[in-house]
């Protein structure tokens, strides 16, 4: 058997909408306060897509700065895997309007859903591509335009979420010298299927004037159930990922922008502290299967990663699923 590729992330990109929509916006049609959003979750602000403005669009953006911060042009792709709960529609793949746009003229294409764990989930899938020698250049992407899914009048729920992309461009490790992924792990639990939830509009409840008028087309989530299950997951999977490892070669743990409060208290449970973890949810929400690399991407161009360090990556979300890898930037 062939040996193993070792697979390293050649580059990064992220994109966000313009539209800049502050916590006091929901106060003028929702019982809520800045105060209380800021206190509960640590989101300042989100951004949400304009009108025309879609999740495929989110992708091309951020998909072409991550090609260029890899040095690689599209026609270069083998591979375009997109992770989104919010395609552009329901058939085809987002991927597939992503790799037309980009000129991807030689990549297969295909998108997975793994809700908040789908940048990883895509990622993880393009590592095994390469690491089995199967596909040398893939764009992978999280992205969301998850305005389109909230309930605006559910004050639980629509405050958390916004709409971004981030990319990166996987390859073998020899070819980019950086980046290299060290450990994955993904995993699952569907019997907690229903703590993140759209219901209506797959085969159980086709999408008929009934589920509309019911909005069982829009995201409902259990709150304090998903915080519980958050907390414990996060926690677990960066001491699995730093498990063997020297505590002072870690760099930097880029974590699911879910919850500020979430983040804190997993990294309690670590016994770890701000310094070394990514947080930008105060700017930009909760942006599900985008929060991992435009976080990623974000601590690049700050310069936060020094090279020769690990970085954590870790998420997880509805189905339920949760995943993370282990990189030597
Ligand atoms: O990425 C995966 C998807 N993300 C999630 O599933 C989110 C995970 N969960 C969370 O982030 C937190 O559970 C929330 C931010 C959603 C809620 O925070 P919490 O501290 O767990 O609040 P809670 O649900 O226990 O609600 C406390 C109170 C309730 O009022 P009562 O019943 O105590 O009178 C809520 O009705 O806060 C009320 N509340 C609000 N009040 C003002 C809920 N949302 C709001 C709001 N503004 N926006």
């Amino acid at each position: 058997m062939a040996s193993r590729v070792r697979v390293g992330i050649a580059g990064t990109g992220s994109y966000v909408p313009e539209r800049v929509v502050p916590n006091a916006e929901f106060e003028s049609f929702l019982d809520t306060s800045d105060e209380w959003i800021v206190q509960r979750t640590g989101i300042r602000e989100r951004r949400w897509v304009a009108e025309g403005e879609n999740t495929s669009d989110l992708c091309v953006h951020a998909g072409k700065r991550a090609l260029e911060a890899a040095g690689i042009s599209a026609a270069d792709l083998d591979l375009v895997i997109v992770g989104t709960l919010t395609p552009d529609y329901p058939l085809p793949s987002t991927a597939c309007l992503v790799q037309d746009r980009i000129g991807a003229t030689k990549a297969g294409a295909f998108d997975v859903q793994a809700a908040c764990t789908g940048f990883l989930t895509a990622m993880n899938t393009a590592e095994a591509f390469i690491a089995a020698g199967r596909a040398r250049r893939a764009l992978v992407i999280g992205a969301e335009a998850l305005s389109r899914f909230v309930d605006m009048s559910e004050r639980g729920s629509c405050i958390l979420f916004g709409d971004a992309a981030g990319a990166a461009v996987l390859m073998p490790h020899e070819d980019c010298g950086q980046g290299e992924v060290l450990r994955t792990t993904l995993g699952a639990d569907g019997s907690g299927f229903e703590f993140i939830h759209i219901s209506g509009g797959g085969s159980v409840h086709p999408a008929t004037h009934d589920t509309v008028e019911a909005k069982q087309h829009y995201i409902r989530l259990k709150g304090r159930d998903v915080f519980r299950f958050a907390v414990k997951h996060m926690s677990q999977l960066i001491e699995e990922m730093l498990e063997g490892y020297d505590p002072d070669e870690l760099g930097l743990i880029v974590p699911h922008q879910v919850n500020r409060r979430i983040i804190d208290a997993a990294l309690d449970r670590v016994g770890m502290t701000d310094e070394k973890v990514m947080v930008n949810i105060q700017h930009y929400g909760n942006t599900s299967a985008a929060t991992v690399p435009v976080a990623l991407d974000e601590a690049v161009v700050q310069g936060r990663i020094e090279k020769g360090k690990l970085v954590v990556l870790v998420a997880f979300g509805a189905g339920l699923t949760w995943g993370a890898s282990l990189i030597r930037w």
